[in-house]
């Protein structure tokens, strides 16, 4: 009997693992905390048919053609597939699956509680303790952004961004959005960049990074924001032109920032936007829920077992492969 041979670059939560052995038990899993090298991906990826991938793994042309031409799928247990190059895949004639859907509230929580902590300068506030330099209530005291009557700017409106503006109801917030694809939900407004930009006291941004996006929030961006607002970032770090940011908040033309993700990731401890105290960064939490992650461990099995027997996979990136189907491609 033979096996599909299948690597998977993490340790997933037990509820993809585990569909995943039921129908393959023979499977290469990376068993480190830390990702594998380049060089360890490379190798580990040589003849196997099915790639089961992370957020961290870099799933280039390189890649795949030292994988071989019997790969089958690349499921990644993410909604963002930035981080594998979709069009040498295509061209494979290899289908990518990833996780929507299922990380949407997590995101959104995410979204909100970085804006709560920023505009009510929580992180601030507990330094303050920790410090000892807590003395008595003071009226002027770290003062922060009232929620009620404020307007809140969407960038990009699928779905994590309109789960944003259905958490905005619930705060009296005025909401904006921008995404000339999509449909006004929520009591959210459609408006142009620029106004959206000039009328919100907070921007949360959802989008993928595309070359599109990259650096879609720079310093021409920043500079239309008002100068008490906040920038909420909880899509990918490439997204935001980092020095710009810095210049922003260092000056004082924003409030301030709040950070899920940055480019690169980790963020290096010499990165200057770690000296500001009104920029909040956390590790890309984003999904870091027990639910969440094992929803996503689920999807991304669910497509590689079904890339594996040669169906059609739940969530596919790239549905095209199915239209132009790869010779030889088969059940295993
Ligand atoms: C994703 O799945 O793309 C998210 O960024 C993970 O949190």
């Amino acid at each position: 009997m033979t096996y599909p041979r299948i690597f998977i670059t993490r340790i997933i939560p037990d509820k993809g693992l585990a569909l995943v052995k039921e129908n393959y038990p023979h499977l290469d899993i990376w068993p480190d905390e830390m990702p594998p090298s380049r060089d360890e991906l490379l190798q580990r990826a040589r003849g196997v048919d099915g790639l089961l991938c992370l957020l961290t793994e870099r799933i280039d042309a390189e890649l795949m053609d030292a994988a071989g031409s019997q790969l089958k799928v690349i499921s990644s247990m993410s909604v963002g597939v930035d981080h594998i190059d979709v069009t040498a895949a295509t061209a494979r004639g290899i289908p990518i699956g990833n996780t929507p859907g299922v990380l949407t509230d997590a995101t959104a929580d995410m979204a909100f509680a970085l804006l709560f902590a920023v505009a009510r300068r929580v992180v601030e506030g507990e330094k303050y303790v920790r410090d000892g330099k807590w003395k008595t209530w003071h009226p002027q005291l770290l003062l922060g952004k009232d929620f009620v009557g404020a307007t809140l700017g969407i960038v990009g409106f699928g779905r994590i961004g309109s789960a944003v503006a259905k958490r905005a109801q619930g705060f009296d917030l005025r909401v904006l959005f921008h995404d000339p694809s999509a449909k006004a939900a929520y009591g959210a407004q459609p408006v142009d960049l620029d106004t959206l930009l000039q009328e919100s006291d907070f921007v949360s941004v959802h989008v993928p990074l595309t070359s599109e996006t990259r650096h879609l929030v720079n310093a021409g961006f920043l500079v239309k924001m008002k100068s008490n607002a906040i920038l909420v970032n909880t899509s990918r770090g490439g997204v935001v032109d980092q020095s710009a940011l810095y210049d922003a908040l260092r000056a004082q033309t924003i409030f301030a920032a709040a950070l899920d993700v940055t480019d690169p990731e980790p963020l290096p401890m010499d990165s200057t936007l770690l000296e500001l105290d009104n920029c909040l960064i956390v590790p890309h939490l984003g999904s870091a829920s027990h639910h969440t992650r094992d929803m996503m461990s689920y999807l991304a099995a669910e497509n590689l077992v079904a890339g594996l027997k040669g169906e059609r996979l739940p969530n596919c990136v790239n549905p095209e492969v199915y239209s132009r189907p790869r010779k030889g491609i088969g059940a295993l």
